[in-house]
């Protein structure tokens, strides 16, 4: 045996049904250390879905599944340490600044300097001067930033980000993309679920596409981009967009 650590996210034959659905059918990927790697699939496709199987909020039905190295079914408590969760929906308290709501998350994680890692995160995220703002007076920009920021205190191994930038308008996006590209940089594992193509273009280093129930491929941008043939115009080669591929593996909406 070497000690090489393993990889940050293992998954072999995951399978999960809500009564009679059957949203995943025999999911497969794998996920190295650091980098950010996308889950793309339509509304429904099941992204919610691995997420909590992986974070250990959901059981699976069949299949493995490893966070740092532990098993999902088995290491829930370990798995609960390497990682954080931001879900689908913004977790900030209203009522609180955005420094109280860090400052409380760190309490609640039991770090050291609970204040010193709240004005870090604060100035990390471009926060301090509405830091001590009332959340509720935010942007869902902020909010989102507040809460990616939150989900950063105790340094875990793994971070999961559901549909980080559902509802923001663009400039807000870009603001959170920002802030995920440099958590990344930071030599965080950043797994983040999207329906956009967009974002998975601009911030993933890998890809997978969720479809009916499995991964239908998985790849980096160029790699994917090589399953269709370049169109080509005249004398200039178009690469085919990260659309195109999807919708040809997809399927374009009904
Ligand atoms: N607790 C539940 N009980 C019954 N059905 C559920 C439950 N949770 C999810 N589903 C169904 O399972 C399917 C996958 O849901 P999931 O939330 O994983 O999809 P998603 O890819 O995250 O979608 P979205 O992009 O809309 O967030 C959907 O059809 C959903 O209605
Ligand atoms: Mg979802």
């Amino acid at each position: 045996m070497t000690n090489r650590r393993p990889p940050a996210i293992q998954v072999h034959g995951l399978e999960k049904s809500y009564k009679e659905l059957r949203v995943l059918r025999g999911v497969d990927f794998e996920v190295a250390r650091g980098g950010i790697f996308a889950l793309l699939g339509s509304n429904g496709a099941g992204k919610t879905t691995v997420v909590k199987i992986l974070s250990t909020l959901l059981k699976a039905d069949a299949g493995t599944a490893r966070v740092n190295g532990f098993d999902v079914a088995t290491q829930g408590a370990d798995v609960r340490e390497s990682i954080s969760l931001t879900g689908q929906f913004a977790a900030v308290d209203e009522i609180l600044s955005g420094r109280e709501n860090l400052v409380l998350v760190a309490r609640l994680r039991h770090v050291r300097n609970p204040g010193g890692i709240a004005d870090d995160l604060l100035r990390r995220f471009s926060l301090t001067d509405a830091g001590g703002r009332r959340v509720a007076t935010y942007s869902g920009g902020m909010r989102r930033r507040l809460d990616i920021a939150m989900s950063l205190i105790g340094d875990p191994a793994v971070i999961f980000l559901d549909e980080p930038t559902t509802g923001l308008d663009p400039q807000a996006r870009i603001e959170v993309w920002q802030a995920v590209k440099d958590l990344a940089a930071g030599g965080t594992t950043v797994l983040l679920t999207t329906q956009y193509l967009d974002e998975a273009e601009q911030l993933a280093d890998r890809i997978a596409i969720l479809h009916e129930g499995r991964i239908l491929v998985d790849g980096t941008l160029d790699e994917l981009r090589r399953l269709l043939p370049p169109a080509k115009v005249e004398y200039v080669e178009k690469q085919p967009t990260l659309e195109d591929v999807f919708l040809s593996l997809v399927g374009t909406k009904s």
